[in-house]
């Protein structure tokens, strides 16, 4: 009886020991998690949160700009929501006067960048894109210094732009009419700009060595779509909230290691043989100016002008430069094949104010209020950088009435703006009126693609003028059109920025 008695006891307590334990521990780590991250008194309201992973699964931010019901929470909340995301905490701004608000009056706070632990891992603290501080002050204006200095509003860069428009052109009417996909010779062009100016070199498009540099960039995006993207790339993520254990496991996060070096290599590779032949009186391009600071500024610690910051300041323009321009040139092709009639007011503009032949080129957008105000409805519904690109609060401080700790990551809510229906007349509707007035463009205040502020995109005057010269140059030599019995879909898709779904169109010749 006895032993019955002990034995039975000894099983409950076997099995109970582990089950209590068990418990004991989550409630521990639940308090422990409610503690850690307890909402600091006034921060802005946000959806209930689970422990541990947040909002993670109520809304993977991906989709949640398009459709999920973030929206619900700004008509409960207001404009200035909160969410979490793992062991990220932030913020969603809506409308234009609280964007406003955040990048010009307080613009000091929102500064910086949020920095992941992979981003941590390739950049450190270098290039332009999301670096902070001194090193992003320094190596902004030194970058808007150059972009002048190689004349965008002054002629040399504008003609690489014209340039190469003839040379896509050319690629394009290779395919005689016929339905192609224009995302790989799109691309091939935009990067060609980006090269010019760091490099001072194009590529043929099928040089093995450039195609090389597109494809890992490419990939490289990934990690930047995955600062978006929580839950689709897990083991990025992973990477991010764990990164001493992940940085010895194997997975898809090493190839993007991998590709970066490999980035890191082609671009020193550059270096070493402008280094050969650089001549200081005579710069030709971003590395040669680059190079001049460097011999400025001798004493490595007290500057930024260093090699690590002149690599990762040029894979910053591939990345930032290249994918954004070349979606928004599909957006625009796409949408012309679509909307016929724009398209033709499009072609009679041109071959009014372009007389036969001549290249067009920036001086023609004066004169040229509808083609102007099609770009800008492209950009408007196109809405690529639908969250715009991550900032972060530089010190605790009050915002719009409620407490931001330092380090919240911030979001602009663009989609709101580019769809607010008090603002458009036609909000979901390609519509070029919406920039016109009377016949002349007319500037509209809630359209903001490349951001405003201090930080607002570097590259907005040379991604103006590509979109420009080569929407007008494609135009000009081509009538673009859906294959025969295809219906074109202006659905999206999600990756670092939202581009159309892989498509074809045909190039039929005009004249
Ligand atoms: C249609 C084309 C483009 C769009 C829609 C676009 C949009 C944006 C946006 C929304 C930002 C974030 C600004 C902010 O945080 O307030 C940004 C930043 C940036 N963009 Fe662009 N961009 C485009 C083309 C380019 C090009 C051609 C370059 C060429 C170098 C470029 C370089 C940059 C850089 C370096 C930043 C970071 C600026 C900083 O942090 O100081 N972008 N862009
Ligand atoms: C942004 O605004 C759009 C349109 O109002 C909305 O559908 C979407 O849920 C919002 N996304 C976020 C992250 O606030
Ligand atoms: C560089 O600057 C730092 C800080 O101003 C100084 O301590 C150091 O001696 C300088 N090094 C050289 C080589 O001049």
């Amino acid at each position: 009886m006895l032993t019955t008695i002990v034995s039975l006891m000894a099983t409950i307590w076997a099995v109970l020991h582990p089950v209590t334990l068990l418990l004991a521990s989550v409630t521990f780590l639940i308090l422990a998690d409610y503690l850690k991250s307890r909402r600091p008194k006034n921060y802005p309201p946000g959806p209930w949160r689970l422990p541990f992973v947040g909002n993670l699964f109520q809304f993977d931010l991906d989709v949640a700009h398009l459709h999920l019901g973030i929206q619900q929470f700004v008509k409960k909340y207001g404009n200035l929501i909160s969410l979490d995301f793992g062991n990220i905490s932030l913020v969603v701004i809506t409308g234009l006067p609280l964007i406003k608000e955040a990048f010009s009056h307080m613009e000091q706070t929102f500064l910086n960048r949020p920095i992941t632990p992979l981003r941590e891992r390739v950049f450190k603290n270098n290039g332009l894109f999301m670096s902070s501080g001194q090193t992003w002050k320094e190596q902004r204006r030194f970058t808007l210094m150059t972009l002048k200095n190689f004349g965008l509003g002054k002629k040399s860069l504008e003609q690489r732009i014209q340039e190469e428009a003839l040379h896509l052109a050319d690629a394009i009417g290779e395919e005689e009419g016929q339905p192609f996909d224009p995302h790989f010779k799109i691309t091939n062009g935009v990067s060609n700009i980006i090269s010019s100016f760091t490099f001072g070199k194009r590529f043929e498009y099928d040089n093995g060595q450039f195609q090389e540099l597109l494809r890992l960039l490419n990939q490289a995006t990934y990690l930047e779509a995955s600062m978006m993207s929580v839950v689709r790339s897990l083991l990025l993520h992973l990477y991010n909230v764990f990164p001493s254990i992940m940085k010895h496991l194997p997975g898809s996060h090493q190839t993007v290691f991998r590709n970066w070096e490999k980035l890191k290599l082609f671009v020193s590779h550059m270096m070493d043989s402008h280094r050969k032949d650089w001549n200081p009186e005579e710069p030709r391009d971003f590395i040669d100016a680059f190079f001049t600071e460097m011999a400025k500024h001798p004493n490595k610690t007290t500057t930024s002008f260093n090699e690590e910051n002149l690599i990762c300041s040029i894979l910053d323009f591939f990345l930032a430069g290249i994918e954004t321009t070349s979606v928004t040139l599909r957006w625009a092709l796409l949408y012309m094949s679509v909307h016929q009639e724009v398209q033709e007011k499009v072609h009679a503009e041109i071959d009014r104010v372009i007389v036969h032949g001549r290249q067009p080129g920036t001086a023609d957008r004066e004169s040229m209020p509808y083609t102007n105000a099609v770009i800008h409805e492209v950009q408007r519904m196109g809405n690529i950088a639908a969250l715009s690109v991550p900032r972060e609060v530089t010190a605790d401080s009050t915002f719009a009435g409620f407490h931001l700790p330092k380090g919240t990551m911030v979001l602009t809510n663009l989609t709101a703006l580019h769809r607010d229906p008090k603002e458009w007349a036609t909000p979901d509707t390609f519509n070029p009126e919406h920039f016109l007035e009377n016949g002349q463009f007319k500037k509209r205040e809630s359209f903001l693609p490349f951001s405003i502020g201090k930080r607002a995109c570097l590259g907005e005057q040379l991604a103006k003028t590509e979109l420009f010269i080569f929407f007008t140059a494609l135009m000009q030599k081509f009538t673009f059109k859906p294959p025969v019995n295809e219906k074109l879909s202006l659905k999206l898709r999600v990756g670092l920025t939202l581009s159309p779904v892989s498509h074809r169109i045909c190039a039929v010749p005009r004249l």
